[in-house]
């Protein structure tokens, strides 16, 4: 068997209402059984956490995260939501610089190397979330190019620090309904260079995982665990992950 619990969990991105929320929360119940042998997450929408938190019974291994939350720990920044805000509603994991945050809110390696100090210092821990977009994939440069956003990213941590971030590989070009599958190849050596190179808490793979590439995925050396969008946002879907990854 695989010496760590694989990690398998989802992100719903700007989707479900408080009443899909609390359903997707009873199907978790109702599976958990299939639970124990892996570390789930659930990252809802900011205005989902804290019913998530509330609905999820104590006993239930799952683990609730938020998709962002600023640096700064209070104070006039209308909009916004602190680290110590979204710990406070249930959040454990705080995702840090989704390529989708980088390509349409203006995240940058700055932003997010602030966001994982802050998230560090609130006691959460942050998922990085890396990867190269298609240009750089077809000039064959996206070991470095992770490697380098991944350096930034870490900057403002303390080196013993460094083991309580989990890293989330996502080419952009494999991520949502326009991407396309990556193959167990092509993100095998960053997968590898990613857990030797920064040893942390975890390396998770996204960007269109589903049921049917989920177990080939996990194969890869270096890698701990999935990071599901779409193929997970029905709750029978995400145990049928939890199942492959158990
Ligand atoms: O955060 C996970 C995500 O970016 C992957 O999305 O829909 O391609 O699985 P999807």
């Amino acid at each position: 068997g695989r010496a760590r619990m694989t990690w398998i969990g989802t992100s719903w991105k700007m989707n479900k209402t408080l009443a899909e929320a609390r359903a997707f929360v009873d199907g978790l119940v109702a599976a958990r059984s299939a639970l124990d042998g892996v570390r789930a997450f659930v990252i809802p929408a900011h205005t989902a956490i804290a019913a998530v938190r509330e609905r999820l019974p104590a006993d239930v291994p799952v683990l609730i995260g938020a998709q962002n939350a600023h640096w700064e720990p209070a104070g006039a920044y209308t909009g916004e939501v602190s680290m110590g805000m979204i710990a406070d509603v249930g959040a454990t994991l705080v995702e840090i610089g989704h390529s989708e945050r980088r390509q349409h809110f203006g995240e940058t390696d700055e932003t997010v190397a602030l966001k994982v100090a802050a998230a560090v210092a609130a006691g959460l821990t942050p998922l990085l979330c890396v990867g190269e977009p298609a240009g750089v994939r077809a000039a064959g440069g996206e070991t470095d190019w992770v490697a380098g956003q991944v350096s930034r990213g870490l900057s403002r941590l303390a080196t013993p620090d460094l083991h309580k971030v989990v890293v989330a590989y996502e080419p952009v070009w494999a991520i949502g309904d326009l991407g396309r599958e990556a193959q167990p190849y092509e993100i095998a050596p960053v997968m590898e260079m990613l857990s030797a190179r920064f040893r942390p808490a975890a390396v998770l793979y996204g960007g269109s995982v589903n049921r049917r590439n989920a177990a080939a995925l996990l194969g890869v050396p270096g890698t701990d665990g999935l990071f599901v969008g779409r193929a997970a946002w029905d709750v029978a879907e995400f145990i049928e992950l939890v199942r492959i990854a158990a």
